[in-house]
């Protein structure tokens, strides 16, 4: 696997591999690697001839310092993990390389609602920087190719929006949630839980999944407050949202006319960790 943190060096080696015929699959991550986020490799690998990986914890996706500053770097293992999945090209620039000084980092698209719903609401100006780095790693990488997790579902509706507004190259390709045995959706952040979170967090899918049993019988309010008041019957677990969304538009719905539309998503904070899920309901 070839490691490079120079954006130079990067460009010049794909370059070269892309004059070559070589079809570049590309996997967007921030580290901390797990199931998860190897599961788009592996996919990405099926599919194309070469795959990059990027590792870079954004600055300008986070809120606040304090989340930045504790989001886990593990790079060596990362690496290491990488390595043995088969990726072919490790890309894990500095900081200042990818915002330069003096530069005012900015993107010209109109995001309408898709930024201003659900994560959009409680995180302003995520979306945003998600957009900046996730063009400017395009620009770098320029694949055929890029991968996204469904587990960040209003994501991916960014990415893809952003992809089609500014007539991008890359094929979005969405990959579903990996989830550990008992249904917990794998996320970096759930090395942060306690013991006792960690055996609550489950409980998050388990709603998900029963209220898309229970979609047939009951109205959109009915599902939103039952779903509600069972993942809250803990005490430890606090619903900051819980939308039942349109899968394209991500705008709230009022009915299930067009059900085969519907999902259920859901932000949860377990002490101080703040977790995110979604459910197709009717797929
Ligand atoms: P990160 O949280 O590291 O996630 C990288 C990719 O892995 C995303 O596409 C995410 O949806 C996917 N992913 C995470 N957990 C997953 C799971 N359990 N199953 C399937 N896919 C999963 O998302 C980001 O980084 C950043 O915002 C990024 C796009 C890299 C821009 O900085």
């Amino acid at each position: 696997m070839k490691q490079f943190t120079s954006i130079a060096e990067t460009v010049d080696y794909l370059n070269t591999e892309r004059e070559r015929g070589l079809m570049i699959g590309f996997v967007p991550t921030m580290g901390a690697l797990h199931d998860g986020h190897l599961s788009l490799i592996k996919r990405s690998k099926m599919e194309n001839d070469l795959t990059v990986c990027s590792i870079f914890v954004n600055p300008a996706q986070f809120n606040n310092r304090e989340d930045l500053n504790k989001y886990p770097r593990t790079l060596v293992y990362d690496a290491k993990l990488l390595l043995e999945c088969g990726c072919d090209v490790l890309f894990a620039p500095e900081a200042s390389a990818m915002y330069p000084e003096g530069e005012t980092p900015d993107i010209d698209v109109d995001f309408g609602m898709l930024d201003k719903v659900m994560e959009g609401k409680f995180r302003p100006g995520h979306f945003k920087g998600v957009a900046i780095i996730v063009k400017k790693l395009f620009d770098i990488v320029n694949p055929a190719r890029a991968y996204f997790g469904k587990k960040d579902y209003q994501q991916l509706a960014i990415i893809r929006h952003m992809v089609k507004t500014l007539h991008l190259a890359p094929e979005i390709v969405a990959c579903e949630t990996v989830r550990e045995a008992d249904g917990l959706a794998m996320s970096s952040r759930n090395m942060r839980l306690t013991i006792s979170e960690r055996n609550l967090a489950p409980k998050i899918y388990e709603v998900l999944s029963k209220l898309k049993a229970k979609t047939g019988k009951s109205t959109v309010g009915e599902l939103k407050e039952w779903a509600v008041k069972k993942i809250q019957e803990y005490p430890d677990l606090r619903v900051e949202y819980f939308e039942i969304g349109d899968k394209d538009t991500l705008l709230p719905l009022k009915n299930l006319n067009r059900k085969e539309q519907a999902m259920a998503f859901t932000a949860v904070f377990l002490g101080d960790v703040r977790l995110i899920d979604n459910i197709e309901l009717f797929l």
